[in-house]
């Protein structure tokens, strides 16, 4: 009895069988009511009394091996059932549920795009900054109140590592690796230590804008920047310039735009003055030409500033800014047309 099931046991482990239905043959010859399993508990009644002990665990083994080689067989036949016959390829998919890109992202886009157009590329920096890209090269002084730890994130215990507080510090590094003509938009997230309300975020987004060549005036950074409110916010749209101040650019100024809700004849959106403030602007301070390794006395240029929230709230007359940096998704939602 003993040599019997061994040998039923070497045979079991080499069980093949490529079908389910081969596989169901197998269990009806082995593992059924009659199957060879049930032949051998039918003889163990006969076996000795003093032999019954070892007999019944041999055979408890042999079933248990037996069990898991046919469900092993039968998983391998079932699976390849599946790759084989049970995929149709041609079937309708089911539908997927497609997201919608940021509000910030499309008016983000939508600049970029628009300055392409003019020739203008594309230029990224790090946000976590050191205070050279950010402020020294940007001809502001070692005391400017901007520097103070009202506006700016610093890095502790490391003075000279911040969070950057505009992009400038991305035209900072385009103009250290890059002789002249530079024609480059820089959008990213920014970072001042303001507290978080419905008019103020601690961290916004910003496109800037640069351009240096040979005598670039005053006068093509107005046609540009007109270019770019008509195709931001219409063809009838009008731009003003109101003299302002930055350490990095001289002149300097603010752009306004008509409002975009009555066209300029006043209303709660423009405070009825008619405009609305979009950017601010200037030729390059020779002082950010010269600490950037360009020769002033060549090359002249102009840069400019906005904040891709504020575009949006324009666009979209979006209340509350911390809206854009909540993720909730009835918010998100209703900008799925505009995509
Ligand atoms: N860097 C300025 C800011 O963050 C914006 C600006 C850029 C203004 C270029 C003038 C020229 O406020």
């Amino acid at each position: 009895m003993l040599e019997r099931i061994k040998q039923m046991l070497a045979e079991v482990q080499t069980l093949q069988a490529a079908t389910p239905e081969e596989v169901e043959a197998l269990r009806i010859k082995y593992l059924s009511k009659k199957g060879e399993l049930a032949a051998l508990m039918n003889d163990f009644r006969s076996v000795a009394p003093d032999l019954k002990r070892e007999v019944g665990q041999r055979i408890n083994e042999l079933k248990a091996v037996t069990t898991e080689r046919i469900n092993a067989l039968k998983s391998a036949a079932s699976a390849q059932e599946t790759t084989a016959d049970d995929v149709d390829l041609t079937r309708t998919p089911y539908p997927v549920a497609l997201g919608t890109r940021h509000p910030l992202t499309i008016v983000k886009n939508e600049i970029v795009d628009i300055f392409s157009r003019m020739g203008f590329t594309l230029a990224e920096g790090p946000e976590v900054e050191d205070d050279w890209h950010v402020y020294s090269s940007m001809n502001f002084a070692d005391d400017h109140p901007a520097r103070d730890m009202q506006d700016t994130f610093f890095v502790e215990a490391h003075p000279d590592i911040i969070l950057r507080s505009h992009t400038s510090s991305v035209q900072a590094r385009v103009m250290e690796r890059t002789q002249p003509p530079i024609r480059v938009i820089c959008p990213g997230r920014v970072y001042r230590n303001e507290a978080v309300s419905a008019r103020a975020h601690c961290f916004f987004h910003q496109v800037e804008g640069l351009y240096i060549d040979k005598q670039v005036s005053f006068r093509d950074l107005k046609q540009v920047l007109l270019l770019f409110a008509q195709e931001m916010f219409g063809p009838e749209t009008q731009i003003r310039l109101r003299p302002s101040y930055f350490p990095f650019t001289e002149p300097s100024a603010e752009m306004d735009v008509s409002c975009t809700i009555c066209g300029g004849k006043g209303c709660s959106m423009c405070k009825g003055s008619g405009w609305l403030e979009i950017l601010g602007c200037g030729m390059v301070d020779p002082a950010v030409l010269e600490a950037n390794g360009i020769d002033s006395t060549i090359y002249s240029g102009y840069a400019f500033g906005m904040g891709i929230e504020r575009i949006a709230n324009l666009k979209y007359q979006v209340k509350d800014l911390r809206l854009f940096s909540e993720n909730d998704v009835r918010f998100l939602e209703e900008f799925r047309a505009a995509n």
